[in-house]
């Protein structure tokens, strides 16, 4: 069937970090219900298992493989692992972040230093890995970087995090220029406002719900799913001529007038 050829990810292997909750979690069902192999990826190894059992539970396959991003060892470690035990990669969805809402005025060398270790350091490192695994296979690649809307706006109280984000869509840019060629896509998703665990005390917040509504055209939070389906959507083979793009879904709050 024709949407078996354009959104089936039956035989592919794929690693998602971030995995065990939050937008990563819902990226992994998504994908593991089109079929993919997951490898799930964070640093808390008990919570990984339970996605992975939670996966499994729902017909999907996936193994919890935890490493450190922010550790170049961990991530060489994992990547070796993924080969000898998978033998291929053929996508990356590089979702795992950290914030740091500390404003310019107290933001220290240190702390931003932290910051970029694992939101474009530790990213970075893990998609060139990737992408060259993924050349050298010689089959076709999809690599995923999970950006943020909020790094297109001038908003203050978090400038590690926006610059962290805003670096990454300048190295999807370069990646997927120097990839094109390996038939290698790399993509980012910029999301806007999600209610995921993370987001659970906001969520729970009148006053920043109402602001969400107000600065949304959609007037809502975003759903997880509607990441995991953008997600699904850049991983597929109907995503093909897709690449070095950045997919904004926020509900229309970079866009609302
Ligand atoms: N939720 C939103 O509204 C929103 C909006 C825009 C962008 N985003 C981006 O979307 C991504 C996921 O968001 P979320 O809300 O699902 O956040 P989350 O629940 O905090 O998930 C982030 C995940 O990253 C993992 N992680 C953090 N540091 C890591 C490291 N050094 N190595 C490996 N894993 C690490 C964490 O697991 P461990 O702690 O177990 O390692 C956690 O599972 C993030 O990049 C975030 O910046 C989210």
């Amino acid at each position: 069937m024709l949407v078996d050829r354009l959104f089936s990810l039956q035989g592919q292997v794929a690693l998602v970090t971030g995995a065990a909750r939050g937008l990563g979690l819902e990226m992994a069902r998504a994908l593991a219900s089109a079929g993919a192999t997951m490898l799930l990826s964070g640093r808390d190894a008990v919570k990984l298992e339970t996605a992975a059992a939670r996966i499994g539970d729902e017909g999907g396959s996936a193994v919890a493989l935890p490493f450190d991003l922010a550790d170049s060892e961990e991530t060489v470690r994992a990547l070796a692992r993924i080969q000898r035990d998978h033998g291929r990669l053929d996508i990356l969805i590089a979702n795992a972040g950290i914030r740091d809402r500390t404003g310019f005025a107290a933001l220290t060398r240190h702390s931003f230093a932290r910051l970029l270790a694992t939101n474009l350091i530790g990213t970075t490192d893990l998609a060139q890995r990737a992408a060259r695994m993924m050349a050298e296979a010689g089959r076709d690649g999809r690599i995923i970087i999970i950006g943020s809307m909020i790094s297109s706006l001038a908003a203050a109280g978090d400038p590690a995090y926006l610059a962290s984000k805003a670096g990454l869509t300048g190295m999807v840019r370069a990646l997927a220029a120097e990839h094109g060629r390996n038939r290698i896509t790399v993509n980012d998703i910029a999301p806007g406002s999600f209610a995921t665990e993370f987001n659970a005390a906001l969520a729970a917040d009148d006053a920043a719900t109402a602001m969400v509504r107000e600065r949304t055209v959609l007037e809502r939070w975003g759903t997880p799913e509607e990441i995991a389906a953008a997600a699904l959507f850049l991983a597929s083979p109907g995503a093909a001529y897709v690449t070095g793009h950045r997919l904004v879904v926020d509900g229309g709050m970079s866009v609302k007038a």
